[in-house]
């Protein structure tokens, strides 16, 4: 049976990638922001799943405007670097799970969300700059990863709680398909930030700690924070925390968190990460 071991919330900020790929990790404003995911690349050497369920959403890169799916799985054999605007990131092409993906796929349409099925897209920021940080420099990336795209950035988004009856229907899914496999569940973006008009800059980390609070044991809190809620206090793209509630309620009722990081600001963003264990 497969099973899903833990779970990972992150942000997902671009710059993390360009500073990344441009040798920039070491410099004074980056430093603090990548010693927070020193934890993590060590905890994932001893805890490298088979597969990946990345959550994460497309930001007009690969998707564009004229099809806004709410909820879409990557089912592609593999996935290129999206280029967004200034070439494509140096990294390695993502390799589906596609047995798992299908068996997701089917079984969520039967749990009656309504999925479109994405045969061909490439992957940007918000999937690529996660693995970075967690994996580093890789070759290749050492797990097979299943794209899910959740709309967080044309009106009307999903609400929280939708977001976590998927994970929970993720979660049913993943513990039906026969094969053992060691399955993460991640859920990216966030935290407060937005990018636009004359809040642009807002960042608010009473918000986002009190998210990370409740996130492992009083979840249920979050699911009912609305779009506005979340528009008023995290900002326009704070939104994209939904898709850590997904990640959350894919893991079951219990768990244990391993590991926290919070930090104002990378980019223009509240940089946060997370990991739970599913005990034993
Ligand atoms: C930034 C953050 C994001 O999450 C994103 O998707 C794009 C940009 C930023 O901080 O600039
Ligand atoms: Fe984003």
């Amino acid at each position: 049976m497969a099973r899903i071991t833990a779970g990972i919330g992150t942000s997902h900020v671009p710059a993390i990638g360009a500073a990344i790929d441009l040798g920039r990790t070491q410099d004074p404003d980056w430093k603090p922001i990548f010693d927070g995911y020193e934890w993590v690349k060590d905890w994932i050497k001893d805890n490298t799943p088979d597969v990946i369920i990345l959550c994460y959403n497309d930001h007009a890169s690969a998707m564009m405007l004229d099809i806004v799916p709410t909820f879409a799985l990557g089912f592609a054999e593999e996935f290129e670097p999206a280029d967004e605007g200034w070439g494509k990131r140096q990294v390695p092409t993502v390799y589906n799970h596609i047995e798992l993906a299908g068996h997701i796929a089917e079984q969520l349409v039967i749990d009656e969300f309504d999925l479109t099925i994405m045969n061909d897209i490439d992957v940007d920021h918000g999937c690529t700059v996660p693995l970075s940080l967690v994996f580093g420099q890789p070759e290749e990336w050492p797990c097979k990863v299943i794209p899910l795209i959740v709309n967080v950035t044309q009106f009307p988004t999903p609400s929280a709680n939708r977001c976590w009856q998927l994970g929970e229907a993720i979660r049913d899914a993943v513990r039906s398909f026969p094969q053992d496999l060691d399955v993460q569940i991640w859920g990216t973006g966030g935290m407060s930030h937005q990018l636009q008009g004359p809040r642009a800059g807002l960042i608010n980390p009473e918000f986002d700690n009190a998210f990370l609070d409740r996130l492992g044991n009083e979840p249920d809190d979050l699911r009912t924070i609305t779009r506005l809620e979340f528009l008023r206090e995290s900002g326009s793209e704070g939104i994209e925390l939904i898709m850590w509630l997904i990640m959350r309620a894919a893991m079951g009722y219990n768990v244990e968190e391993l590991y926290r990081f919070y930090r104002v600001p990378a980019s223009n963003t509240a940089v946060g990460h997370i990991v739970y264990k599913t005990p034993e």
